[in-house]
Formats: C-alpha cells, structure tokens, sequence
C-alpha cells in the first residue's frame, strides 16, 4: 500500500498542478495587496476593486462588473439621426526608432501589444470602435501629416492629411493649425455637399460610451460648445470642442479658434508643450467673456458671447468620466456618463474596456468594469 501511494504522489501532484496553479493566479487577481508584495512593477492584467459611489444618487451602482442600474443607456432612446464628424489628430512615423522599440510586453485578449506605435494606433482604433457602437451613424476624420505611416481598417474612418509639423514639441499648437485648416476645407465644400454635420473635435484616448449627439438638439443656440471643470489654473478642456455644423456654426468656431492660435503664438510658446493650447483657450475667454470666471466653480452649463461666437459651457462633471488613476477618493462614475477619458497609464485600461465589451456586447457592465479598475496605474 505505502509503495504504490507513493508510486501515486507524483501523478497526484502532476493532476493538481493545474488547480493549484489557476487558483493562485485568481488568488492574485482579486488581492490586490498580495499582488503589489509579489511584483512592485505596475500590474500586467486588471486589478479589480470595490466600484466607488455605491449608495450615492445619480451614481452608476455596480455589483462587481454587473451594472444595476444603468441598463437603457440613452441612446437607444434618442434620435438616431444625430450624426457627428469626430475629428482627431493622430500620426505615426514608422522612421522614429523611439516608437518602434521593443518595450515589455502587454496583452490584452489576444493580442501583445509591444512597441509605442503598436499601442498608440490601437487606441486610436479603440476610439473609432467605441463612436461605431456608440453612435453608429457618425464617423471619424483622423487629421494626419501627409507623411505619415498607418493605415486605417475600419469603414467609419477616414485619414484626412493636413500639411503641418507634427513633432511632438509642436504638437498642440499643430493640433489647432489643423482644426483650422479643416473648417476651412469643410466651408469650402459645404456648398456642393450640403453637408450638415456636426463637428466634435476631440482627443483620441476617449470612449465614447452614450450618444454625445442630443447636446446639440438639447442645446439650441451655440455655435461653439466646450467643457469646464473647477480647477483653478486649466477650467477649460481643450481636448472637447464641439461645433454646430452650419456654414454660421463654422465660420464662428474658425473665429475663435484662430483667435486661440494668435494667443498661443504669442504668449504660450515657451509654455510646457502639452498645454500652450489649454492656457490660450482659457485666456482668449477671459479676455472676451470675463463673467465666466466665476461659474466656472459652479456646476451649471451656460453661454456667453465670445467676439461675436455664442459659446456653450458644459459643466465636466455631468457626462465626462476619468479614472482617477491612483488619486485618493472618488465618488463614482456619473450615471449620464457619456466619455470616459482614459489618460496616463489608465489608457491600457481603454483597450481592456473594448475587450470586454466585444465579448459581452453590455456597455453598462463595461462601465463598472472600468469603474472597479480606474484606480490602478497600469503597466502601458
Ligand atoms: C472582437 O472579438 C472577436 C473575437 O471574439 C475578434 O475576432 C474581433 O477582432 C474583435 N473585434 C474588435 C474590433 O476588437
Ligand atoms: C447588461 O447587463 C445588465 C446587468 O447584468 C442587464 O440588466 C442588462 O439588461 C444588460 N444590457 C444589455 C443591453 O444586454
């Protein structure tokens, strides 16, 4: 009996090996803490915690990744005929060896992602997945150097090449050369197409997670519609600009934002390279429309005059999400959540939240999946 238990034991072992191995896989996954004591480099695959602003009202309420409360998204109630341009700017130069360099290895799903410009063209095709389900009748215009490398595969997209300096130092001050360049290309066709769309312009490290399209129809006057938050030294959000697609609504928005650019010009060259657009916005409104100041630590949209161009302000808060990647305390995602912005290291996050989506088709889910993990810093 004792020889053939211990003939046994290996076999034994060789069978469990795989139980044993799994659990304790699972067991890193859901225990965070355990995980940080076995590596101190920043996690490879989702840490998932307790979801924030459970028991708070307008909050979305989450039972780990089983949304409970946001089940009809508004969307699928709303006027489907709200189509938006999305315009980004975006470039990939396959000559710049620091994009090509071999960096460690990240997978998500099925696919390693392994080099920066691997991962810089899959969030920007995750931006365009998340607008063809979120609102199936708008597309992506991606503004481009004319040199660049990528291709683009899906079929609500477009590369739409805009002469420019694109490095990275001259990157947002392009950014508005190009938006610029764009109204004036779209005024000039709009005769022969009567084209009608409404322009969003924005950063492409965002989910687009509801239809965004209803705050034109919702708000009927602006011409030019950007988002504010409480915060001191940068309330305006340059990476959201919203333009109502009439021959008046892009005319305004090309006034004002060519009045951005002469101020960027002129007082935010040296400024740090990734805010000199962010600063000029918010000085070309305090120079024109000083009232805003103060209610830009409220909580209300309103509108104001700005050289001649009526302005929408949109309060962050109502719709804009953002894992708050590490900070302290959070009170949850909002339930009319309608962008999560993923940036820093929470964009590897953005690539985990398509992943699931694609496989469970319930965006709402999605959401408390991203709201459980947006407090890790991710390996990205
Ligand atoms: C969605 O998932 C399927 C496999 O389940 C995969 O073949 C497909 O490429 C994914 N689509 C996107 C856009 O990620
Ligand atoms: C998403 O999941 C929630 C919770 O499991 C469920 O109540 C809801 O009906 C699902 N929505 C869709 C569109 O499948």
């Amino acid at each position: 009996m004792a020889v053939s238990i211990r003939l046994l034991l290996p076999v034994l072992l060789l069978l469990l090996f795989p139980l044993i191995y799994t659990m304790s896989i699972l067991h890193e996954r859901w225990n965070p803490k355990d995980m940080k004591k076995l590596s101190p480099k920043k996690p490879n695959q989702l840490v998932l915690e307790p979801a924030a602003g459970q028991g708070l009202p307008n909050r979305i309420q989450c039972q780990g990744t089983e949304a409970l409360n946001r089940i009809y998204p508004s969307s699928k109630n709303s006027n489907s005929e709200d189509k938006v341009s999305f315009v980004t700017v975006f470039t990939i130069y396959k000559s710049d060896p620091t994009n090509e360099k071999m960096l460690d290895r990240v997978t998500v799903g099925e696919i390693s992602y392994n080099t920066k410009s691997e991962r810089s063209l899959a969030i920007l095709n995750t931006y365009i997945n998340f607008i063809q389900v979120s609102m199936p009748s708008s597309n992506v215009v991606v503004l481009t150097d004319p040199d660049s490398t990528f291709l683009l595969d899906q079929n609500n997209a477009i590369k739409f090449p805009i002469e420019g300096d694109y490095s990275r130092s001259n990157l947002m001050l392009q950014r508005i050369k190009s938006y610029i360049a764009y109204l004036k290309r779209i005024l000039k066709s709009y005769e022969m197409e009567k084209a009608n769309k409404n322009i969003i312009f924005s950063d492409s490290d965002i989910a687009v997670v509801d239809n965004l399209g209803d705050i034109f129809q919702k708000y009927h006057d602006f011409h030019v519609a950007l988002t504010f938050r409480n915060n001191k030294n940068q309330p305006l959000n340059s990476g959201f600009i919203a333009v109502r697609g009439t021959q008046d609504g892009i005319r305004k928005a090309k006034v004002l934002l060519e009045e951005v650019l002469d101020i960027y010009i002129s007082k935010y060259m040296g400024a740090s390279c990734m805010l000199g657009d962010q600063l000029a916005l918010y000085w070309v409104i305090k120079l024109h429309l000083p009232s805003a100041i103060q209610k830009f630590n409220q909580h209300e949209s309103f509108t104001g005059y700005v050289k001649g161009v009526s302005v929408l302000f949109l309060p962050c808060a109502i719709y804009n999400w953002t894992p708050p990647e590490g900070a302290g305390q959070f009170h949850g995602m909002p339930l009319d959540v309608k962008i999560v912005h993923f940036k820093g290291s929470t964009k590897r996050l953005m690539l985990e939240s398509w992943n699931f989506y694609n496989s469970t088709s319930n965006m709402s889910n999605m959401l408390c999946l991203i709201l459980c993990s947006g407090r890790t810093k991710y390996d990205f």
